[in-house]
C-alpha cells in the first residue's frame, strides 16, 4: 500500500497528493508517469509526475476528476493509501539524457495548458536546478482554475500567465502568447515543450511549425498496462504506430497525427466506436476491460 501524506484541492476538481513511494521517487525523472489504482478492483489511472522528493521518498501527483475512479481518488485523505502506485513508466524528457553542455546552449519555451501545468513543473525545475532559466507560458480557462503559479514562478526564467476569459493577467490562449513573444517581441527559442489538452498541443504545433520552432509534446492517450503489451495507447508519429507508454509519452509534436489521436479518444467513449477500433486495428485492446478510462 502507498500512503498519502498530503492531499490538497488546488482548484475546482483538481487535486494534488504527495504519496509515499520510495522506489518510484528514487528512480523517477522529469517526463515520466505512474499508474495508480485506488483498490484491488480499481481502474488503472495514468498520471504524469508533478514532483518527487528522493529524501522523503514521496512522489507528487496532480489529477482532475473526470469519472468515477478519479472521484474516488479525490475522496482520499492524508493517511489513506493507494493499492497500487506503479512507476516510473515511460521515457524521461530528452534533456535529462542529453549532454548538459548541449542543453545549456538551448533556449527553452514551455507551454502548459490547464492541468498540463503539473507535468511541466518538474521539467522546468530540473532545468532550473541545472542553471538553465526557461521561459514558461501557462494558460488557464479562468483565474480560479490556475494551478501551481507560485511554484512555477520560483523555477521559471520568465512566467507568462494567460486566461481564456481575461480574469487574470491577460486575455487569450497560449498560442496568442507564443505569437506575442516570438513575432512581436522577437524572442528566439531553440525548443518548445507543450503539455496540455490534445487540442492545445495540436494548435501549438501548427503555430510552431510555421515559426520553425522544434516542439515536443507529451501525449496521454488511454492506457491500460503501461508496458507496451495491450495496444491501448497507440498513436501515429511520423506515419508509424508508436505506444505512448513505452515509446513516449514525449514525441516530436510536428510528427504527431493529432486528429487521429483525438478521434481515437472519442471512439473509446462509445460501444460503436470500440467496435470500429476492433475492426480497424484487429484483436488488441478496445475497452470493456473495466480497467481503463475507455469504458467510461
Ligand atoms: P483547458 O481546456 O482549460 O485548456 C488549457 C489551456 O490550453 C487554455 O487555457 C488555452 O490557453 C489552451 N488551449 C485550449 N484549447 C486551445 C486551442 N484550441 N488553441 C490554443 N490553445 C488552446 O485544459 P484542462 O481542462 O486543464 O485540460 C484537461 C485536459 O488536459 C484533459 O483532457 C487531460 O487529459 C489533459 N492533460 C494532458 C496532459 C498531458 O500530459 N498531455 C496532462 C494533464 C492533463
Ligand atoms: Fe501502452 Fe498498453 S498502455 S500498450
Amino acid at each position: 500500500m502507498y500512503r498519502i501524506v498530503k492531499a490538497e484541492c488546488l482548484a475546482e476538481n483538481i487535486y494534488l497528493m504527495d504519496v509515499e513511494a520510495k522506489r518510484v521517487a528514487d528512480h523517477c525523472k522529469p517526463g515520466q508517469f505512474v499508474i495508480v489504482r485506488v483498490d484491488e478492483k480499481g481502474e488503472r489511472i495514468p498520471l504524469t509526475i508533478c514532483d518527487f522528493d528522493k529524501e522523503k521518498g514521496t512522489v507528487t501527483i496532480v489529477f482532475q476528476t473526470v469519472g468515477a475512479s478519479t472521484k474516488k481518488m479525490a475522496a482520499l485523505k492524508a493517511g489513506d493509501a493507494f493499492h497500487d502506485f506503479t512507476g516510473p513508466l515511460g521515457q524521461p524528457s530528452e534533456f535529462v539524457t542529453d549532454p548538459i553542455e548541449e542543453v545549456r546552449k538551448r533556449k527553452y519555451l514551455f507551454v502548459a495548458g490547464g492541468v498540463g501545468t503539473a507535468p511541466v513543473y518538474p521539467q522546468v525545475k530540473w532545468l532550473h536546478e541545472h542553471g538553465i532559466a526557461a521561459d514558461v507560458i501557462v494558460g488557464s480557462k479562468t483565474k480560479d482554475l490556475l494551478i501551481l503559479e507560485e511554484q512555477m514562478k520560483s523555477v521559471a526564467g520568465n512566467l507568462y500567465v494567460t486566461t481564456d476569459d481575461g480574469s487574470y493577467v491577460r486575455k487569450g490562449m497560449v498560442t496568442d502568447v507564443i505569437k506575442d513573444l516570438v513575432k512581436e517581441q522577437g524572442k528566439q527559442y531553440d525548443v518548445c515543450v507543450a503539455i496540455g489538452p490534445m487540442i492545445m498541443m495540436k494548435f501549438v504545433c501548427l503555430l510552431t511549425k510555421e515559426l520553425d520552432l522544434p516542439t515536443i509534446v507529451s501525449l496521454n492517450p488511454i492506457m491500460v498496462d503501461g508496458t507496451g503489451m495491450c495496444g491501448a495507447c497507440r498513436v501515429i508519429v511520423n506515419n508509424e504506430v508508436k505506444f505512448a507508454c513505452v515509446d513516449g509519452p514525449e514525441f516530436d509534436g510536428h510528427a504527431v497525427d493529432f486528429d487521429q489521436a483525438m478521434k481515437r479518444q472519442q471512439l473509446y467513449k462509445t460501444q460503436e466506436g470500440k467496435a470500429m477500433l476492433k475492426l480497424t486495428e484487429g484483436d488488441t485492446h478496445h475497452g470493456n476491460c473495466g480497467n481503463c478510462g475507455g469504458d467510461k
